[in-house]
């Protein structure tokens, strides 16, 4: 009910009176103001003036289920929402709600997490108050060897959920890194879980770097978020809702054809290892190649001094730019 009191409030510009959420709502008017309450103590600004109603005047910028409700289209998780102030990993509640049996399209959304997890192994650095970590938890009938393109996607869609809210042009470095001016803001790890040989579930984890001053030391050289380059605070459930708007028009495409063709030139586009040398570590040897852009199975095309190509898996292979993070 909260929800709801709190998106009607967001439906009107003045005032509305308790008499009309009442009758709108079907809820007491004690009930009523009891909500307001602790919207307010959430950090909503609603001026209550006797006789005239409620105004909502600003909202906080927090993750909770009313405030990405607010933004997200109706029905785009119908598996669900579940926001957590803290938790271990977003990833790791997507898996473990997998396990009970959750369904296609629940999302897991944290202010911060104690054991952000981020790809090779490496941790992801995830505190509060600032950035957005989120997963979506998909169940798709594709083949499993399908699973990782489903990250190429969800590149695309960070890559202009960021652009929509800093007006700079966002870059891919391939598979699933956003970068903006040269720095990395979103990282993208992708999991899948596997029963008798099928997808059982695939869970795309998010971390947005949204508004986030200060790095720690180790990855301070190449990890920035939209506010330290654009000056620009960025509201993160605006931002996330963005992200699965632009995610799930892909993602519908994608199940009919089980293929990026659609979304190569696209992702292409803003590949920037593009035209560039890259430095490609396989088993130990280190190999220069100059990349080319992803085929429709989302592999990246390098071609070397001969003008031969051949493709790179994602995870088979860690692709670095010769003079540093890009
Ligand atoms: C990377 O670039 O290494 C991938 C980083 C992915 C981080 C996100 S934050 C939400 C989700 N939960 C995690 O533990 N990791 C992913």
């Amino acid at each position: 009910m909260k929800e709801r009191i709190l998106a009607y409030l967001k439906s009107r510009d003045g005032f509305v009176s308790g008499q009309a959420i009442s009758e709108e709502l079907g809820v007491s008017r004690t009930a009523i103001w009891k909500y307001i309450n602790a919207l307010k103590k959430e950090g909503y600004e609603i001026e209550s003036v006797t006789r005239k109603g409620y105004r909502l005047l600003q909202s906080p910028d927090i993750i909770t289920k009313e405030e990405l409700a607010a933004f997200l289209p109706e029905g785009i998780f119908p598996g669900g929402i579940c926001c957590f102030p803290v938790v271990d990993s977003t990833n790791e509640a997507a898996k473990r709600a997998v396990a009970s049996g959750a369904s296609d399209r629940t999302l897991f959304a944290a202010d911060q997490q104690t054991a952000g997890r981020g790809r090779r192994g490496r941790s992801w650095s995830s505190p509060a108050g600032e950035d957005i970590f989120f997963s979506i938890l998909l169940r798709p009938d594709i083949r499993p060897e399908s699973a990782s393109m489903v990250t190429i996607l969800a590149a695309i869609a960070a890559a202009a959920a960021a652009k929509k809210h800093s007006g700079q042009t966002c870059m891919i470095k391939w598979p699933n890194d956003i970068v903006m001016h040269g720095r990395k803001i979103c990282g993208i790890l992708t999991e899948m879980t596997v029963e008798m040989d099928e997808i059982s579930s695939v869970i795309v984890g998010v971390g947005f770097n949204v508004n986030r001053l200060r790095f720690p030391e180790e990855i301070a050289d190449f990890a920035s978020s939209i506010r330290k380059e654009t000056g620009r605070r960025v509201r993160r459930a605006e931002l996330l809702s963005d992200f699965a708007v632009e995610f799930s028009r892909r993602y519908e495409r994608f199940l009919k054809e089980e293929s990026l063709a659609p979304f190569v030139d696209e992702y292409n586009r803003c590949l920037i290892n593009a035209g560039r040398q890259v430095k490609i570590l396989r088993k130990g040897e280190e190999l220069i190649r100059t990349a080319i852009g992803i085929n429709d199975r989302g592999e990246l095309i390098v071609r070397d001094e001969e003008g031969t190509e051949e493709t790179v898996l994602s995870g088979e292979v860690s692709v670095r730019g010769l003079y540093g993070y890009t």
